[in-house]
């Protein structure tokens, strides 16, 4: 596929600069557009990715941005056909994603504010915490349309999950499919009855505590990282998981993917963003895709939609 087109990553922290290197290196856009806060830092990585070119042999361009709080710098993300917004603090450890959320939310409103001014076309793929709210707002900033408005998360869990699941089973992660739906913090759902190795039901090759273990460490996976690195929390997973995404609006492809969308009606859910599969196009969500789901994972879901959207509700006053 020839390379076109702009796409912009807000925030050069380690999951920003990570999904940036990630979408130069697919070779499919024109130009990556990466912006900071911290003078010259986004400029003196962009410059770095830029010289790796040749020896990865891709082509696209990457812009390093500085930008203020009075949104100068932003005119750069202007024509971006997506801007993934990674700016805001992560967690450090013992901290719950949602100890984020007044900090986080001031500094979203300000990206999001700048986004809809200079790139109001785009699709907006949020990553900052609390994953659910800060999607919710910056739908409610912008002023997008819900499906020009994704959250990454469930791609991340699911991706967690899978990884736990061959570990356990010493096979091929090619060969595991899982799914988690719900909320990216304690309402996480995950699908067990979606979840197969080799198509054979996961519940016949392990011991449903074996599962459930596996189920609360992916859970607490984003916790796990923290708790490590002690400074800063997960970008590798992450930065890939929003990568995709955005190779899927940009290619138009389709995709299904577990994300963070607007639900309105599905699963008889309305009004709020939560984890769900959808699929993804051009103009972001193209629709959101039911998952068959048991009595018992429809009562996790229907708790975690509860739960994001008594938080959702508040948001819009940070
Ligand atoms: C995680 C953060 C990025 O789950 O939410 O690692």
């Amino acid at each position: 596929m020839a390379r076109s087109g702009k796409v912009a990553v807000i925030g050069a922290g380690f999951y920003g600069s990570t999904t940036a290197m990630r979408l130069a290196e697919y070779d499919i856009f024109e130009t990556v557009v990466l912006t900071d806060v911290v003078d010259g830092k986004a400029e003196g990585l962009a410059l770095d990715m830029n010289q790796s070119r040749w020896i990865e042999g891709f082509e696209t361009k990457i812009v390093g941005q500085t930008t203020g709080m009075d949104g100068s710098g932003y005119e750069a993300i202007q024509g971006a056909e997506i801007v993934v917004i990674t700016a805001g603090l992560p967690r450090k450890p013992g901290m719950s994603r949602m100890d984020l959320i007044e900090t986080n939310a001031k500094i979203m409103r300000q990206v999001a504010e700048n986004i809809a001014k200079h790139a109001p076309g785009t699709v907006i793929i949020n990553v900052s915490n609390p994953l659910d709210e800060m999607t919710a707002l910056a739908q409610i900033v912008s002023g997008f349309p819900h499906a020009r408005v994704i959250g990454q998360a469930g791609m991340l869990d699911t991706a967690r999950f899978t990884h736990f699941v061959a570990e356990e089973l010493n096979v091929p992660v090619a060969s595991v499919t899982t799914l988690t739906l719900g909320s990216h913090g304690d309402t996480m759902v995950p699908v067990a009855s979606a979840c197969a190795v080799n198509g054979k039901p996961l519940a016949d090759l392990l011991p449903a505590d074996k599962i459930e273990e596996l189920v609360v460490r992916t859970r607490n996976g984003g916790a796990e990282v923290v708790a490590l690195l002690k400074t800063g929390s997960a970008y590798y997973a992450p930065s890939a998981a929003a990568a995709r995404m955005a190779k899927a609006v940009h290619e138009d492809s389709g995709s299904v993917m577990p994300v963070c969308a607007w639900v309105d009606g599905e699963y008889g859910l309305a009004g709020a963003y939560l984890g769900v599969e959808a699929e993804l196009g051009k103009g972001g969500i193209r629709k959101i895709v039911e998952t068959p789901l048991t009595d018992g994972e429809k009562a996790l879901l229907v708790e975690a939609y509860e739960a994001v959207k008594t938080k959702q509700a508040d948001v819009k006053d940070l």
